[in-house]
C-alpha cells in the first residue's frame, strides 16, 4: 500500500491513505513537504510532477542510468505529458564545477521542475543546479542559510539510498573544487516539494554502499540527538529515526532483499534527514570531512570510524549522557532503572557492535593514514562547520587526541571515554 503523507509543518501529519506505520510527525517553520512512502511508490512521479511543472529536468549518474532506474523515472514523467531532459553526471561528492554543468545543461533548457534521482550526491546536484540556475553566481554564494533572494523551482527527491537524508532537508552539501571544503548551502526554498520513497530501489544498491549510507544515517540520528541545536521537534525525528535504523541495519545486510527492513531503513534515513534540518550534527561529521577530503575515505565509513569515539567523548557531559541513556532505554538495549553512565556506556557498545557488523576498518592506520597527517586533519576538522555544534566544546588540539586513538587498532576494543 502507498502512502501519501503531508508533512506540513507546525501541524499534525494527515496521511491520505491510512497511516499505519507512517510515523512522520514535525515541527518547525519550514514549508509543506509531501512524503509518498511504499513499495512501488516511484508509480506515482508522473501525477504528482504534473501538478508541479511540465517541462522537467531529471538528475541522476550514469550507474542509475544503467540500473534502468533513470529510464522509468523519464517514462513516468513523459507518460503525464512532461517534457523531460536527462543529466546523468551528477558525480559523487558534488562539487561546484559538478553542479555548475548540471547548471549550464539545465539552462539550454526551458524547465520548470526538477527531478534529484539517487543517493545524497544526485540530490544534492539537483538542490545546487537549483540554486544556480534561479538565483545565478557560484555555490559559494548560497554557503549558509538562506542567501536565495529569488525563487526556486520545485523539486522532487527519489533517494536510491537509505542514508543521507538529502530527501527531508533544503540544503545541498557542495565541496569547493580548491579547498575541497564540503559547503552546506541551505535555503528553505530548496526543500524538495515532494519526496518519493520507494524501498525498491534501494534493493540495487551494493552491500557496500548499504553499508556506508546506512552507517551514515545513524551517525545523523545520533548526533542530530545531542548537538547544541537540539530541540524537542529535531528530537523526536532523531529518536525515531534511530528507533528505524537500529533496528534494521542487521537485517538488511543479513537479508539485503528484506523489502520491510528496507522501508525502514529508508524511513529511518528521512527521519534522520529531518533531524538535521531542524537541528545539525557534530564532531563525527567534523572528523569525516578531512578523512574524505585528503585520502577519499568515503564519508560513511569515516563517519562510522569517528562516531564512538565521539559519543564517547561528548558522554562525559551529563546532559549528552542523559540523551544517550533515553536511546538505549527506547531500544530496550537496558533497563530502565539503568544508571544514565551504563546506558550510554551500552549504546556506544551497540554502535561498535553495528559498525562490526558493517565490517568497516577500525582504524586510521588501516586507511593508511600516518602520524605525520594528524595536525593537519585535526586543523581542518576543526574549521569544519559542524563542530560548532558539538554538545562539547572541540578544538584542533582535542582533534589531534581523537584522531591519535583512531591511528591505533586496539584503541577500537578500548574505553574511549577514558581516551579524552
Ligand atoms: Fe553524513
Amino acid at each position: 500500500m502507498l502512502h501519501r503523507v503531508h508533512l506540513r509543518f507546525n501541524m499534525e501529519i494527515k496521511a491520505s491513505e491510512g497511516s499505519i506505520g507512517i510515523p512522520f510527525f514535525a515541527e518547525g517553520n519550514l514549508s509543506d513537504q509531501e512524503v509518498i512512502f511504499g513499495p512501488d511508490s516511484i508509480s506515482k512521479l508522473g501525477e504528482v510532477a504534473k501538478e508541479l511543472g511540465d517541462r522537467a529536468l531529471l538528475v541522476t549518474d550514469s550507474g542509475l542510468a544503467k540500473a534502468g532506474h533513470a529510464e522509468r523515472a523519464l517514462d513516468y514523467l513523459t507518460r503525464s505529458g512532461l517534457e523531460t531532459k536527462l543529466f546523468d553526471r551528477s558525480i559523487e561528492n558534488p562539487t561546484d564545477s559538478s553542479v555548475r554543468a548540471c547548471a549550464e545543461f539545465a539552462r539550454s533548457t526551458e524547465i520548470n521542475l526538477i527531478v534529484g534521482l539517487g543517493g545524497g550526491s544526485s540530490m544534492d546536484t539537483a538542490k545546487g543546479c537549483n540554486f544556480l540556475l534561479t538565483n545565478g553566481g557560484k555555490m559559494a554564494d548560497y554557503w549558509g542559510v538562506g542567501k536565495a533572494n529569488q525563487s526556486m523551482l520545485p523539486l522532487i527527491a527519489i533517494p536510491t539510498t537509505a542514508g543521507t537524508g538529502s530527501e527531508c532537508q533544503s540544503f545541498a552539501l557542495i565541496s569547493d573544487d580548491e579547498t575541497h571544503m564540503k559547503m552546506a548551502c541551505g535555503d528553505s526554498k530548496a526543500l524538495p516539494k515532494v519526496t518519493i520513497l520507494d524501498p525498491i530501489l534501494t534493493l540495487s544498491q551494493p552491500q557496500r554502499v548499504t553499508a556506508c549510507t546506512g552507517i551514515d544515517a545513524l551517525a545523523h540520528a545520533l548526533e542530530s540527538a545531542v548537538c547544541t541545536k537540539s530541540n524537542p521537534g529535531s528530537s523526536r525525528h532523531s529518536s525515531e529515526a534511530f528507533k528505524l535504523i537500529e533496528g534494521n541495519l542487521p537485517a538488511v545486510f543479513s537479508d539485503p532483499e528484506n523489502i520491510e527492513a528496507r522501508g525502514n531503513m529508508l524511513l529511518g534515513a528521512s527521519h534522520a534527514g529531518a533531524a538535521i534540518e531542524r537541528s545539525m550534527l557534530g564532531a563525527a561529521h567534523s572528523m569525516a570531512n578531512p578523512l574524505t577530503a585528503s585520502r577519499g575515505v568515503v564519508h560513511g565509513i569515516a563517519v562510522g570510524l569517528s562516531l564512538p569515539i565521539v559519543m564517547a567523548y561528548n558522554s562525559e557531559e551529563q546532559s549528552v549522557r542523559s540523551v544517550y541513556a533515553n536511546l538505549a532505554r527506547i531500544i530496550k538495549l537496558v533497563d530502565s532503572d539503568t544508571s544514565d553512565h551504563d546506558a550510554s556506556k551500552k549504546l556506544i557498545g551497540r554502535v561498535k557492535e553495528l559498525l562490526m557488523l558493517a565490517e568497516f576498518p577500525k582504524s586510521l592506520s588501516e586507511l593508511g593514514f600516518t602520524h605525520s597527517e594528524i595536525p593537519n586533519l585535526a586543523q581542518n576538522a576543526s574549521k569544519q562547520w559542524t563542530a560548532t555544534f558539538n554538545p562539547r566544546p572541540m578544538d584542533a588540539s582535542i582533534f589531534e587526541k581523537l584522531y591519535s586513538q583512531l591511528l591505533n587498532p586496539e584503541v577500537c576494543d578500548t574505553d574511549f571515554s577514558e581516551a579524552v
